[in-house]
């Protein structure tokens, strides 16, 4: 059976996403900050709900400890953003953003993908396959324009991670990738956004079927198509 570990994963697209993981038959490892008030998730009963914050080293290292065998997908999928935080956007463009809470978001968004793997790192291997959820937000592209520092800036680190982690894992067979999750009906991305987590994790997850070792390092859009750095 094959083991999918996926962070943030008691509500929006992450939740989402382990629903349809379990409903397809694999072994799937729940993360989450407070596993006793994950109600969904765990009417979903996955195979294992685990806690993890994942801007708190410590805590993502008990998270990896208690992980067992070979794990076929991580879904580095948690993160936050400045309102969840408590600022507004009129504070955090980049002529003002507080350093302080900038940095935050660059350590929960952006590294966060690096210190969850590497934790995970010898239970990857061969046909393994990493999916960061960044965002376009993180593309030197469409970010320019979004006057919001602390989350470009930590997107763009996730972008950052995701290939520098894409040309470390490649000898050991493992292949990473950088998904826009599309603008998502959340939490986080509000009630007008364009689509459905059902619609954005079926896309990522089929999109990951398909997904080729040759292929890591790419940033894609949900649907598969690619999106420019
Ligand atoms: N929705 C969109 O339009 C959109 C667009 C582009 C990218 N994204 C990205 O997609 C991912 C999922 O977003 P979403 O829309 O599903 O957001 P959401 O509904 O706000 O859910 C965020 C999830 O991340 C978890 N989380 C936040 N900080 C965490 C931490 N320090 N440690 C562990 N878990 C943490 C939350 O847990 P708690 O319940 O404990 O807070 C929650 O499970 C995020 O990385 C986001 O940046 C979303």
């Amino acid at each position: 059976m094959s083991t999918t570990v996926i962070t943030g994963a008691n509500r929006g697209i992450g939740l989402e996403l382990a629903r349809q993981c379990i409903q397809r038959g694999d072994n799937v490892v729940a993360g989450c900050r407070k596993p006793d008030e994950a109600q969904e998730l765990k009417e979903l009963k996955p195979n294992l709900i685990l806690p993890i914050d994942v801007g708190d080293e410590n805590s993502v290292l008990s998270f990896s400890e208690a992980i067992d065998g070979h794990v076929n997908l991580l879904i580095n999928n948690a993160g936050t953003s400045i309102t969840n935080l408590g600022f507004a956007r009129d504070e955090v463009g980049v002529m003002n953003a507080p350093v302080a809470l900038t940095l935050d978001l660059i350590r929960i968004n952006g590294l966060s993908a690096a210190t969850v793997t590497r934790s995970l790192s010898d239970r990857l291997g061969s046909g393994s396959k990493v999916a960061n959820i960044t965002s376009q937000i993180g593309s030197m592209v469409v970010g320019s324009n979004f006057n919001d520092l602390p989350y470009a800036a930590s997107k763009a680190v996730m972008n950052m991670v995701t290939v520098q982690l894409a040309a470390q894992l490649e000898a050991s067979g493992v292949a990473v990738v950088a998904f826009h999750p599309g603008w998502v009906r959340t939490d986080m991305g509000g009630s007008s956004a364009d689509i459905s987590v059902e619609e954005s994790a079926q896309g990522i997850l089929s999109t990951l079927e398909t997904f080729q070792l040759e292929q890591s390092g790419a940033f894609l859009r949900w649907d598969g198509s690619i999106h420019p750095w």
